[in-house]
C-alpha cells in the first residue's frame, strides 16, 4: 500500500502536461492542452489536457485520468510501477509502507493460484495432444492446431482425479480455491473437468483465471464453468480480450457475441476482433471496458427471440454509458445461425459485411418501441412516448440523447419542445441557472440539478462537507457519487480533485465522476465560481421540496386542525427561501 498522503504529495509535484507530452505532442488550445489521442486512431485531435485541473480527457473515446492513470494506461503499467515511475522523474522516493501480514498472505495467496491454475492449463493443453477424441472434435469443428495453440484450448482427461498428475498434493486448499476439484459430501475430493475440451479463460494481463469445459457428445451441462473464485468474476471478464486485442485495434471495432467457440472460429475465419460474455447479461462493467477497446462496439446476438431479448438488455445497460463519438450496434444473425455456424457457412466477407451493416443502436430502440404501438392513433402515439421516456431519460450522451428525442417527438407528432417536457428531460433547475437560449433548438440538454451539484463539488471538494443529501433523488447516480465523496471529506478533511480522480479511478462511481469532469472542460464551473453555483442549486431544491410539502399539505392536509396555521408558516418560510435567491 502506497499511502495516500505520498500520492497526494506526488500528484501535486508532477504536471501531467508534462508527463503526458513525452508521448504526446500537445499544442496549446484555449485553457487545455489539445494533442491527438494514443488511445484511439483519430485524425483531428480530441484529446485534452487540462493543466489546471490536472487530469486527461479524450472526447473521442472516452479515455480519461490523472497522471498516475495515463501513465498506466499508456505505458500499460500496474499501479505500483506508475507511482513509481512519476515519483523518479520528479526526484521522490516510493516510500515502503509496511503491508500488513493479511496482505502480504493475501498477495502470496493470489500468486499462488494464479501459478495453480496456469499448471492446470499446461496440463490439459498437454492431455489434448495425446487424445485423438478431442482433437477429431475440434478439427471436427472446422479448428486448425494454430488456432487452438493460440487459445490455449486443452483437454480434460476422462478421470476422476486426473489432476494428481500435477499436483501431487491433491489436498491442498488451493486446488478448491481455483475451483478446480470439488469436496463431495463425505470429504472425497474428484476433479470438476472430466472429459471436457478445456477453454482457459485469461484476465487483461493475460493470466488463467477460469476455463470453460465443453462436453464432446450431448451430455449436460454443455459447458461447465469455473466458479466465481477470488481470480475470476463472470460480471468483470471478456473471454478472449488478450488474443483479440491487437485486431481490436487495427479494425477500431469490438464485436461481442456469446460464446466462446463463436470467438474461436471467427478468429479462425479471419474475424480476430470477437470477444465473449461468459453466459452472463452484458453489464456496466463489460461496456465501459470495450468503449475504452474501440471505437465502434457491435453487439451480435442470435436472430431468435432469446437472441433478440438479451440484445434488449444489453441496450438497456448501455443507454447510460453510450458516448456520441463511439457507436454501438446491434448484429442480429439469420435465426439458425450462430456466428460460429455463420462464418463457416458463409466467410469473413459475408460476416463482416453484416457487421457494417448493423442496426444502430438508436435505430434497434426506436425500432423496438414502435413495434409495440400503434403510431396511426393518438393512443398509440402517447404510448410510443410513455415507453420511450425512460430510455431516453437514461441517456447521458447529449448528441444522441437530442437525436433521439427529435425523432421520437417527430414519430409521436409532437414538437421537440413538447416531447421534453412530457418526458421531463429537462429537469426545471435548468432553466434558472443555465437558461437556454430560446432560439437555439438545439439547447444543451438535460443536465440534473444533482449533476451540477457533482460538478460544484468536484471543482471545490470542501463543498461536499455542506450537501444536503435529503433533498438529492436517491436514483441518480450522481447521488451516490456524491455521498462517497462527502464521506471522505468528512473523515479526512479537504481533498485536492487530483486525489478524487485518482480515488475514482476504477470505482463504481468512475463513469459519472469522469462524465462530469469532462463536461467542466466545456462549461465550468471553476474553482471560484462553484461555490455561489453550489449553494444556489441547493437552494433551489430546497424550495422546491418546501413547494412540494406545501402542496402535499394543501391536498392531504384537510384534517388537520391546524392546517391554516401550518399552511402559514410553511409559505412564510418558502418565501424566505424565496428571498436568498440570486
Ligand atoms: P450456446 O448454448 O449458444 O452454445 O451458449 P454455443 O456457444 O453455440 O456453443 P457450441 O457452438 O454449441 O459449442 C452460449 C454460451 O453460453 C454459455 C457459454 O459461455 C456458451 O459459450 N453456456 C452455455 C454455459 O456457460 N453453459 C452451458 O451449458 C451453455
Ligand atoms: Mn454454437
Amino acid at each position: 500500500m502506497i499511502p495516500d498522503s505520498f500520492k497526494q504529495d506526488l500528484l501535486n509535484r508532477v504536471d501531467i502536461v508534462d508527463v503526458v507530452s513525452r508521448y504526446v505532442q500537445l499544442k496549446k488550445g484555449g485553457a487545455n492542452m489539445m494533442g491527438l489521442c494514443p488511445f484511439h486512431t483519430e485524425k483531428s485531435p480530441s484529446f485534452t489536457v487540462s493543466p489546471a485541473k490536472q487530469f486527461y480527457h479524450c472526447f473521442g473515446c472516452g479515455a480519461h485520468g490523472n497522471a498516475i492513470g495515463f501513465m498506466m494506461a499508456y505505458a500499460s503499467m500496474g499501479y505500483v510501477d506508475a507511482v513509481k515511475d512519476l515519483a523518479a522523474s520528479a526526484g521522490m522516493t516510493v516510500p515502503e509502507a509496511p503491508r500488513t501480514p493479511q496482505e502480504t498472505q493475501r498477495r502470496e495467496r493470489e500468486t499462488d493460484l494464479y501459478a495453480v491454475m496456469e499448471k492446470a492449463m499446461e496440463f490439459y493443453r498437454a492431455q489434448l495432444k495425446g487424445s485423438p477424441k478431442a482433437i477429431g472434435y475440434l478439427k471436427g469443428r472446422g479448428l486448425t492446431g494454430e488456432i487452438a495453440a493460440r487459445f490455449r484450448i486443452g483437454y480434460a482427461p476422462d478421470d476422476w482425479q486426473g489432476l494428481k498428475a500435477v499436483f501431487p498434493d491433491y489436498q491442498d486448499k488451493s486446488l478448491v480455491e481455483t475451483g478446480l476439484v470439488i469436496d463431495n459430501d463425505e470429504g472425497k475430493r474428484y476433479d470438476r473437468f472430466r472429459d471436457r475440451v478445456m477453454f482457459p479463460i485469461l484476465n487483461q494481463r493475460g493470466s488463467v483465471i477460469g476455463f470453460g469445459g465443453r462436453v464432446m457428445g450431448d451430455g449436460e451441462p454443455k459447458y461447465l464453468n469455473s466458479p466465481e473464485t477470488a481470480l475470476f468474476e463472470k460480471g468483470r471478464e471478456l473471454y478472449g480480450l488478450t488474443q483479440a486485442r491487437d485486431a481490436i485495434r487495427t479494425a477500431g471495432r469490438v464485436l461481442v457475441v456469446e460464446g466462446y467457440m463463436d470467438v474461436v472460429a471467427l478468429a479462425q475465419y479471419g474475424v480476430g476482433y470477437a470477444v465473449a460474455t461468459l453466459g452472463t447479461a452484458t453489464t456496466p462493467m463489460h461496456i465501459t471496458k470495450l468503449l475504452r477497446l474501440a471505437d465502434e462496439v457491435v453487439f451480435c446476438f442470435d436472430g431468435d427471440k432469446a437472441g433478440r431479448k438479451a440484445a434488449w438488455r444489453a441496450l438497456e445497460v448501455s443507454l447510460p454509458l453510450a458516448l456520441d463519438h463511439k457507436p454501438m450496434r446491434f448484429l442480429f444473425l439469420p435465426a439458425e445461425d450462430d456466428p460460429d455456424s455463420f462464418v463457416r457457412k458463409h466467410g469473413q466477407e459475408a460476416f463482416e459485411q453484416l457487421a457494417r451493416e448493423a442496426q444502430t443502436l438508436s435505430g434497434f430502440l426506436v425500432g423496438e418501441l414502435r413495434a409495440d404501438a400503434d403510431l396511426g392513433t393518438a393512443e398509440g402515439r402517447s404510448k410510443f412516448l410513455t415507453e420511450a421516456k425512460p430510455h431516453l431519460q437514461k441517456i447521458t450522451a447529449p448528441g444522441l440523447k437530442l437525436q433521439l428525442l427529435k425523432q421520437v417527438a417527430e414519430l409521436g407528432r409532437v414538437s421537440q419542445d413538447e416531447a421534453e417536457r412530457l418526458m421531463e428531460l429537462r429537469s426545471p433547475g435548468e432553466r434558472t441557472y443555465n437558461r437556454p437560449a430560446p432560439a437555439r433548438a438545439s439547447a444543451p440538454l438535460i443536465t440534473s440539478q444533482e449533476q451540477n451539484l457533482l460538478r460544484c463539488v468536484l471543482a471545490q471538494p470542501k463543498l461536499a462537507g455542506e450537501m444536503n443529501h435529503e433533498l438529492l433523488d436517491e436514483r441518480l447516480p450522481e447521488t451516490a457519487a456524491l455521498r462517497t465523496i462527502a464521506g471522505w471529506v468528512e473523515e479526512e478533511g479537504v481533498l485536492s480533485e487530483a486525489m478524487l480522480i485518482e480515488r475514482m479511478q476504477g470505482s463504481e462511481h468512475e463513469t459519472v465522476v469522469f462524465r462530469a469532469q469532462a463536461s467542466m472542460l466545456e462549461h465550468g464551473p471553476n474553482e471560484a465560481s462553484a461555490e455561489p453555483e453550489f449553494r444556489q442549486i441547493l437552494l433551489s431544491l430546497h424550495i422546491k421540496r418546501v413547494n412540494e410539502e406545501i402542496e402535499a399539505l394543501k391536498r392531504d392536509g384537510s384534517g388537520r386542525a391546524d392546517l391554516g396555521a401550518e399552511l402559514a408558516r410553511r409559505t412564510k418560510e418558502l418565501a424566505a427561501l424565496k428571498g436568498q435567491r440570486m
